[in-house]
């Protein structure tokens, strides 16, 4: 269903997590851009022509990366699966805006990237596969999708909710984090974490994200959690319980990167 509609679906969630997240705990995360204005990036806004087709293309990849760019891909994550919405979520890591702030310095690789590379590597760690050449179909599509999310923008400025959710830096507690697992998280992503691809993503085991992605860091999951999970109810959890659920997590078995993609 999420690929039919993510936009919709996502609305649905957060207008619902407003209300079920109530005046008691106020919301840690406003999205800076209201959901109207995202929808300008809805598929029905692609332009016709060759243009328009490559950057459909794009889209489909970053929706269901196993289906459309397979040969690059270790597990059953999609691009869309940490970066919400098809990339125009708020502080779900939104690609809107991208292509103006690359190339830039990346601490990972110790050096200037240009955006591709940056996709390269989310292939490499993120969807524990490998990174597809630069003049792949894969590379490009995703670059005309990116380039398009990017076109209202200004070189070099940055979109407003670019990444995740700013918090404290808190020291996460596992054993919390297995209560809280059991009750908010397990009804989807399943007791052993396994989750039901591509509708739901694991969280752990073969089908995840490899021990040298950016999610496998406890604080950043948590920061990406807070305004998005859990999905039914996004909103709701405190920064505490995000770095507890987030270190459970941690303690659960994975993928390991591949070292011979450690430039990427
Ligand atoms: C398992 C979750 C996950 C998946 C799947 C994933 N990413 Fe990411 N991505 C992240 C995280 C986490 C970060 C932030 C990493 C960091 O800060 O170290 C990120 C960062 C990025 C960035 C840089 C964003 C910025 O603001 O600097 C780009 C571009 C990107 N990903 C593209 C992709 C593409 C394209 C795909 C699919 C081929 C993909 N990602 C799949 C988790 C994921
Ligand atoms: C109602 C079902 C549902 C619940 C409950 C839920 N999730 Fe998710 N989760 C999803 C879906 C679906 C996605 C894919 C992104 C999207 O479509 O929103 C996702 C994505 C994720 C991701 C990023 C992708 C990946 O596989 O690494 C993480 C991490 C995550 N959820 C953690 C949690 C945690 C922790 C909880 C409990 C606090 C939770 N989720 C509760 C449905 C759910």
């Amino acid at each position: 269903m999420k690929h039919q509609s993510p936009a919709l679906a996502g609305m649905c969630a957060i207008v619902l997590g407003g209300i079920l997240a109530g005046c008691s705990s106020p919301r840690p995360v406003a999205p800076p851009v209201s959901m109207a204005e995202q929808s300008r990036f809805q598929t029905a806004n692609i332009p016709a022509g060759s243009a328009g087709e490559e950057i459909r293309k794009g889209k489909l990849i970053f929706d269901e990366t196993p289906k459309y760019a397979s040969a690059y891909v270790g597990n059953r994550l999609s691009c869309v699966d940490c970066h919400i919405n098809s990339g125009t979520m708020p502080h779900a890591s939104p690609m809107i805006d991208m292509a103006n702030i690359f190339p830039m310095y990346n601490k990972r690789a110790g050096r200037v990237i240009s955006m591709q590379e940056r996709f390269q590597e989310c292939f490499a760690r993120s969807e524990n596969g490998s990174p597809p050449p630069l003049n792949s179909e894969a590379i490009q599509a995703l670059t005309a999708y990116v380039d398009w999310l990017s076109k209202d923008g200004v070189k070099g400025k940055a979109f407003p909710g670019r990444g995740f959710a700013k918090l404290p830096n808190l020291t996460g507690n596992p054993v919390q984090g297995i209560a809280i697992y059991a009750v908010q998280c397990s009804e989807c992503h399943g007791g052993d974490g396994a989750g039901v691809p591509p509708i739901i993503p694991a969280l752990w085991g073969p089908n995840s994200y490899n021990d040298g992605a950016g999610m496998n860091d406890p604080a950043k999951m948590a920061a990406f959690l807070v305004p998005t999970m859990p999905q039914n109810n996004p909103g709701s959890l405190t920064p505490q319980q995000a770095f507890d659920v987030a270190s459970f997590i941690h303690t659960m078995p994975r993928p390991k990167f591949n070292e011979a993609y450690k430039h990427y």
